[in-house]
């Protein structure tokens, strides 16, 4: 059975920068209090790329694709499976991976998104691993996009300072040589409004809240406990010792979740790839973008063992171990 192995990387930030400063300035003509002290020692956040009004979740993933192409020595050609991971697709429909495919002049292999919040990227990488184990593609392209300021309460200090907009990406092909070795992904359904956008256009109308809300405590404690527990579990799947791990890329929501989980596993900080402070959080990119700014500073090398870790809404979270 061949392995799913990543032969290229790609991430894609909009070009406006936005910095705690400006944003705090913002927050103040509508009187909302906030201040970059807040956002650093609370979240390790320092600025975020924020998207120009009409660029979309396709655009930025395509961009992204494009990159992780052309480091992989790839063309549309080679490319039999789409799948994006996005909580803030185009449209209802076609799949933002459909319009991803029609961008890049791929033809007639299989497109489709995943929705799995900020766990996205994790689940769409398992996904791709599976097909390509089972024969069923050779050549994928796997992306995190989102244009997640545009689910955003400004008005809301609790959660707009938090978010940011971006899409990473990765090639897989079909190889004997490992790749992708262990994978696991998890949901708690029950959790939902913990971390949730309950809305929806029906009928003509949006229906429901149309902007993310979130419990950021419970968010924080489960995302700790869960994550931890997925470690383990994925490294025992592969029958590796967590000190055999070389990076740790995990989701990009808060440096102090990043921080503890590393404690709680005895993972040193200098194997931890941190983004969240000029990324802010961007859902699904923020794996696959971690990810390639550490592959492209010679970080990430071929023979690494890496472990890229996700969760968020849904309740969802998993974990992906990749010999590079
Ligand atoms: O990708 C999905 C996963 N998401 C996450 O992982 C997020 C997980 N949660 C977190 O990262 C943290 O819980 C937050 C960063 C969201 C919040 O940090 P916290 O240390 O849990 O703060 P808190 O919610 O307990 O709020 C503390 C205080 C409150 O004021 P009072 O009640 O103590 O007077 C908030 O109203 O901070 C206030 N606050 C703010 N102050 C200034 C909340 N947001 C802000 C803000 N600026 N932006």
């Amino acid at each position: 059975m061949p392995y799913a192995k990543i032969i290229g990387s790609g991430g894609y930030l909009p070009p406006r920068v936005v910095s705690n400063d400006e944003l705090a300035a913002d927050l103040a003509t509508r009187q909302i209090e906030t201040s970059d002290t807040w956002i650093v020692e609370r979240t390790g956040i320092r600025q975020r790329h924020i998207a120009d009004a009409g660029m979309t979740t396709s655009q930025l993933a395509t961009r992204a694709a494009q990159i992780a192409m052309d480091d992989a020595g790839v063309t549309a050609d080679d490319i039999d499976l789409i799948i994006v991971a996005t909580s803030t697709p185009d449209f209802v429909f076609p799949s933002t991976a459909c319009l991803v495919q029609a961008n890049l002049g791929a033809k007639g292999g299989a497109a489709f998104d995943i929705q799995a919040v900020c766990s996205g990227f994790v689940y769409a990488l398992t996904t791709a691993d599976a097909f390509i184990q089972a024969g069923r593609a050779k050549t994928a392209l796997v992306i995190g996009a989102e244009v997640f300021s545009s689910i955003l309460d400004w008005n809301d200090r609790g959660t707009c300072v938090l978010f940011g907009d971006g899409a990473g990406a990765v090639v897989l092909k079909a190889s004997n040589e490992p790749g992708v070795i262990a994978a696991q992904l998890n949901a708690d359904g029950s959790q939902m409004k913990i971390l949730c956008a309950a809305g929806n256009v029906s009928f003509g109308k949006v229906t429901g809240d149309p902007f993310l809300r979130m419990d950021g405590q419970a968010v924080f404690k489960l995302a700790v406990n869960c994550l931890a527990k997925s470690a383990h579990e994925v490294c025992k799947q592969a029958g590796i010792a967590l000190s055999e791990i070389d990076w740790m890329v995990p989701h990009q929501a808060n440096v102090r979740i990043i921080n503890f989980l590393g404690r709680k596993l005895g993972i040193p900080d200098d194997k931890v790839v941190v983004t969240v402070d000029k990324h802010a959080n961007t859902s699904a990119a923020s794996v696959p973008l971690a990810f390639d700014a550490a592959r492209r500073d010679g970080r990430i090398k071929t023979g690494d063992l890496v472990m890229m870790q996700g969760v968020g809404g849904g309740f969802t979270w998993g974990s992906v171990l990749v010999r590079m």
